[in-house]
């Protein structure tokens, strides 16, 4: 597919309109007068609208002389659900959503340069070039699933970018982890999230800069919501899981990528905008997958093998070595020692 053959479906106005409306009063039975109404539409209207939202995987209850009520949200993202939650988690990010795409990172880059400004989320319910770090692909053939990116163009010194990952990652875990309060969510420096040992998510921050100022930064999450890990490709079936799995339950995806996109924009603010007074070393600690345990390093095309024990201020990984020398890692990628 070319690059703009990708459809976008912007949300439509009136289904927003109906849709705040029966989610203002969850449960509750909203008149057909009552939206007519706010819609300005005769009821048929209304009813012909109700019916497309039907097609697209709500079901709505209806009962003469009392109304409309929503019983159930669609499975997968949905532009509208996703702009109402979004607004919700209190943020006024605009959202783009397109239903496959080749990678919600490379569609970011396009619409910056297409002059669109940030900040503004792409999320997608497939990608067909998922990339993930150091080159490899990001597996994201499945609608129950999230491929999302958060765009922010900040026009400020490129050293304010090292942390950025880390606080998006702290403060996505914790946002998470209100949604599946049993699970002990933490983050596998530097860029994923695990649950008992299994990977569920993965991080990607791509910036661009000039000499003395970042220009914009892209960052992108592939995260399991509500996929089965049986149904995982054999290489990762072992070491990933989903939020769905660890939870034991299905979760509200629209409402995960608005929880996701707001706590993105929550780390943008305390980490480039400085809003916050957190050290990130104590933000860190309890989240940490890898503390006391034995890991290996590669850095730089060399193995260093140690105890992991937290973090530095810079964000540097801290490996207390055989010899009683502490090695701090910058980058790469770190595994458990088997
Ligand atoms: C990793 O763990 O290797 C990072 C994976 C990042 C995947 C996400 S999915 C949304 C965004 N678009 C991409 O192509 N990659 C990131």
């Amino acid at each position: 597919m070319k690059d703009s053959e990708y459809r976008q479906i912007p949300p439509n106005e009136d289904a927003l309109t109906i849709l705040r409306a029966l989610l203002a009063e969850p449960g509750a039975f909203v008149s057909g007068s009552r939206l007519a109404e706010r819609l300005d539409m005769s009821r048929p209207a209304i009813h012909g609208k109700l019916e497309k939202l039907r097609d697209q995987g709500f079901e709505v209850e209806a009962i003469r002389n009392k109304g409309y009520r929503l019983v159930k949200e669609p499975e997968v993202l949905h532009a509208e659900l996703l702009r109402h939650y979004t607004e919700q988690a209190g943020t006024s990010m605009d959202s783009l959503y397109f239903p496959v795409i080749d990678s919600t990172n490379s569609e970011a880059e396009r619409q910056l340069s297409f002059g669109r400004k940030g900040p503004f989320a792409v999320a997608s319910s497939c990608q067909t070039k998922g990339r993930g770090r150091l080159g490899r692909d990001w597996h994201s053939a499945t609608a129950d699933n999230l491929y999302l990116s958060v765009v922010f163009e900040p026009d400020i010194p490129p050293q304010a970018l090292q942390h950025f990952t880390l606080w998006a990652g702290i403060h996505i875990c914790r946002a998470l982890q209100s949604l599946v309060p049993k699970a002990p969510l933490k983050i596998k420096w530097p860029n994923d999230l695990h649950c008992g040992g299994r990977k569920f998510a993965g991080m990607l921050t791509e910036a661009k800069m000039d000499a003395d100022s970042l220009r914009s930064i892209i960052f992108g999450i592939g995260l399991n919501v509500n996929s089965n890990p049986a149904t995982y490709p054999k290489e990762i079936r072992r070491t990933a899981t989903s939020l769905h799995a660890v939870h034991g339950g299905e979760l509200p995806l629209n409402q995960v990528a608005a929880a996701v996109i707001a706590a993105t924009q929550a780390a943008y603010d305390c980490c480039i905008l400085g809003e916050s007074s957190e050290n990130i070393v104590e933000a860190w600690t309890p989240l940490s997958s890898l503390d006391g345990q034995s890991v290996t390093a590669l850095m730089n095309g060399k193995e260093i093998t140690g105890v992991a024990g937290g973090i530095d201020e810079t964000g540097a990984l801290l490996l207390l070595q055989e010899d009683g020398r502490t090695q701090a890692i910058r980058a790469g990628d770190v595994t458990l020692k088997k």
